[in-house]
């Protein structure tokens, strides 16, 4: 893959979970967090217009980087792929939509909640992976009940996740980065407040290990 899951975390304190509902929102919400020195851009499979979404991105936005969310299926990754998608997330695991990706080049973080999950995925070769959903399940304290036995594993908590709590996980060693929806909020891509999404993924950048 062009980016590995690794650089994909790397590349900022935060990964956006975006939720589009309009395909015309797609290329300025992208626009306005890349101002905002956020470029690795998860687009949630859940709404109808995501694929055409990212295609937009993909196509319009080139210092972006559009990577899909919510990939659930074999299915799921291949559509993503065949819109232009990068990277994957998915909100759990399973070997099947690990080797989908794989097969595809795309490069995966998979979503994980429990001991026997993490161990599922490391055997299939994930050792960066997305703790989801992670206030409720535990938060902070769970990964550093993790850290000791999966001392070589590092996570994206994701759900749940705020500018206000964002440091506690950032401050943990085994977290590189965070996931949210805070910086894409539903009511400022309605009313087309680009400035201010770019403000808020610009308030990311103060969170920087
Ligand atoms: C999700 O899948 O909805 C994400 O984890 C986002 O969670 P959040 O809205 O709590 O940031």
């Amino acid at each position: 893959p062009a980016f590995t899951a690794l650089q994909v975390m790397q590349d900022a304190p935060v990964i956006p979970v975006i939720v589009l509902n309009d395909v015309a929102h797609a290329v300025p919400m992208a626009r306005a967090l890349v101002a905002g020195g956020v470029r690795m851009l998860e687009v949630t499979l859940r709404t109808p217009q995501a694929l055409a979404c990212m295609e937009a991105i993909a196509r319009d936005v080139p210092e972006a980087v559009v990577g899909a969310g919510t990939v659930r299926s074999k299915a799921d990754a291949q559509a993503a792929a065949n819109a232009g998608a990068r990277f994957a997330v998915s909100p759990g695991y399973t070997s099947a939509v690990g080797q989908a990706c794989r097969d595809l080049g795309l490069s995966l973080l998979p979503g994980v909640a429990t001991g026997s999950e993490i161990m599922m995925a490391q055997e299939d070769g994930f050792t960066q992976l997305k703790f989801f959903p992670a206030m409720q399940a535990g938060g902070p304290a769970m990964l550093k009940a993790w850290s000791g036995p999966f001392f070589d594993v590092k996570f994206c908590p994701t759900g749940g996740v705020t500018l206000q709590n964002a440091p506690e996980f950032l401050a943990l060693p085994n977290v590189i980065c965070v996931g949210g929806s805070w910086i894409v909020p539903a009511d400022a891509m309605l009313k087309g407040e680009w400035d201010k999404i770019t403000q808020l993924a610009k308030d990311t950048q103060a969170l920087r290990k």
